[in-house]
C-alpha cells in the first residue's frame, strides 16, 4: 500500500560562541565541577551573547539544515518552531525566522512544550505532511534558556544552556512498512497534574514578568526515567519492533544519569545512546536536534538506520518519534 512518509532530509545546529565551563560557574554560585559532573555529566554550556536572540540562533541552525538537505529555500511551506524563550511574547519567533529566510508564503508558528518541544513540533510536521497540509517543513528547536535562569539558584543554573537545532522534513512515498524511510511512528503525552514540578514563576497573564525556572529536581528525575521508558515501549509496540532493531537512541539531553537509567531500564546498550549533554547542558527544545546533528555529521547515523528520538520536560510533557533515516 502506497502512503506518504515524512522523511528528514537535512539537519543543522548552532551553539553560541561563549562557552561557560563548570569552573566558570563556581565563580557565580556555591558549587563544584565534581558535583556537576557526577550528578549530571555536564562539563560546559554555551551562553548567547547579549545581542543574540533566540531567532538568531534558530536562523543559524535553519540555514545549516537547508544547506544540508540541498533544497531550494523557497520550497519550504511551513515553519514550526519549538521554543520556551521567544524573542517577544508575540509574534511567534517562527515568523522572524521566516522573514530572515526571505519567505513570504506558507505558515510559520511556535510550539510550546518546553524540553519536549522539538518532539512535539516534529510530530505536528509529520501529521501536516501525511494529511496533505504541508510538503516541506522546517522544524526548529531553539532556546536562550540562560535568560530564564535564576543565577543565584545553584540547583537550576548549573543545568541549562543556549542553542538551536533544525531539520527539514519532506513528504515522500512509502510502502507502509517498517522498511520505509521517514517517520514510522510518533507519540505525544502530557500530564498537567505535575505542572508545578518544573515551571517558570512568571508570565504575561500572571505576574507580567518573564520569571525564572523553578524545579523539584528529584521528582522530575523520577518521572523522567519512567515516562521515557514507557514512550519508547509504545514506539516499539506500534511498529512491532524490538529494542534490538533500534540503531541509535537520540534522547533529550537533560542529565547523563537519566539517559543511563533509561537505557538500562529498556535494555539498550550504552554505545547506541547519543550523548551530548556534557558539552552544552540542557538546551530544552534544542537538545534533540543538536544531538541528532552531531550524530549525523560524524557519520554515526547512516541512511537506513532506525533512530529513536525522545524528550520529557515541564508540564509534564513527553513523547517519542521513531525514524528510519
Ligand atoms: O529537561 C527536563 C528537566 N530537568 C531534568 O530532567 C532534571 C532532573 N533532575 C536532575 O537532573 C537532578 O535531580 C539534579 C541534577 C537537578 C539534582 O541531582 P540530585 O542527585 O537529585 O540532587 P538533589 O537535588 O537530591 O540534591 C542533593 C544535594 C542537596 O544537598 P543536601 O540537601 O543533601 O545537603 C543539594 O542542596 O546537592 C545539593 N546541590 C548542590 N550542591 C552543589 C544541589 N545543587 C547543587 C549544586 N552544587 N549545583
Amino acid at each position: 500500500m502506497s502512503i506518504i512518509r515524512s522523511v528528514i532530509t537535512g539537519v543543522g545546529s548552532y551553539l553560541p560562541a561563549r562557552r561557560m565551563s563548570n569552573d566558570d560557574i563556581t565563580k557565580i554560585v556555591d558549587t563544584t565541577d565534581d558535583w556537576i559532573v557526577e550528578r549530571t555529566g555536564i562539563h560546559a554550556r554555551h551562553i548567547a551573547a547579549d545581542d543574540e536572540k533566540t531567532s538568531d540562533l534558530a536562523i543559524h541552525a535553519a540555514r545549516a539544515a537547508i544547506a544540508h538537505s540541498g533544497i531550494d529555500v523557497q520550497s519550504i511551506d511551513t515553519i514550526i518552531m519549538a521554543t520556551t524563550t521567544p524573542d517577544n511574547t508575540f509574534p511567534a519567533t517562527a515568523v522572524t525566522v521566516q522573514a530572515a529566510l526571505g519567505l513570504h508564503h506558507g505558515a510559520a508558528f511556535d510550539v510550546q512544550a518546553v524540553c519536549s518541544g522539538f518532539v512535539y513540533a516534529l510530530t505536528i510536521a509529520d501529521t501536516f505532511i501525511r494529511c496533505g497540509q504541508s510538503k516541506t517543513v522546517l522544524v526548529i528547536g531553539a532556546e536562550t534558556f540562560s535568560r530564564l535562569l535564576d543565577w543565584t539558584d545553584r540547583t537550576t543554573c548549573v543545568l541549562f544552556g543556549d542553542g538551536a537545532g533544525a531539520v527539514i522534513v519532506q513528504g515522500s512515498e512509502g510502502e507502509g512498512t517498517n522498511a520505509d524511510r521517514g517517520i514510522l511512528t510518533a507519540h505525544l503525552h502530557s500530564d498537567g497534574r505535575y505542572k508545578d514540578k518544573l515551571y517558570v514563576d512568571g508570565g504575561p497573564s500572571s505576574t507580567g514578568t518573564t520569571g525564572h525556572v523553578r524545579m523539584e529536581g528529584r521528582e522530575v528525575f523520577r518521572h523522567a526515567v519512567v515516562n521515557i521508558a514507557d514512550t519508547i515501549r509504545e514506539s516499539l509496540e506500534a511498529t512491532g519492533m524490538t529494542i534490538d532493531d533500534v540503531d541509535w537512541f537520540v534522547p533529550h539531553q537533560a542529565n547523563k544519569r537519566i539517559l543511563d537509567g533509561t537505557a538500562k531500564r529498556i535494555g539498550l546498550p550504552p554505545e547506541k545512546v547519543v550523548i551530548t549533554v556534557g558539552e552544552h547542558g540542557n538546551t530544552s527544545a534544542a537538545s534533540v536536534p543538536l544531538a541528532l546533528d552531531g550524530a549525523v555529521r560524524d557519520g554515526r547515523v547512516k541512511k537506513g538506520d532506525v533512530v529513536l528520538l525522545e524528550a520529557m520536560g515541564g508540564g509534564f510533557t513527553w513523547g517519542s518519534v521513531m525514524v528510519r533515516w
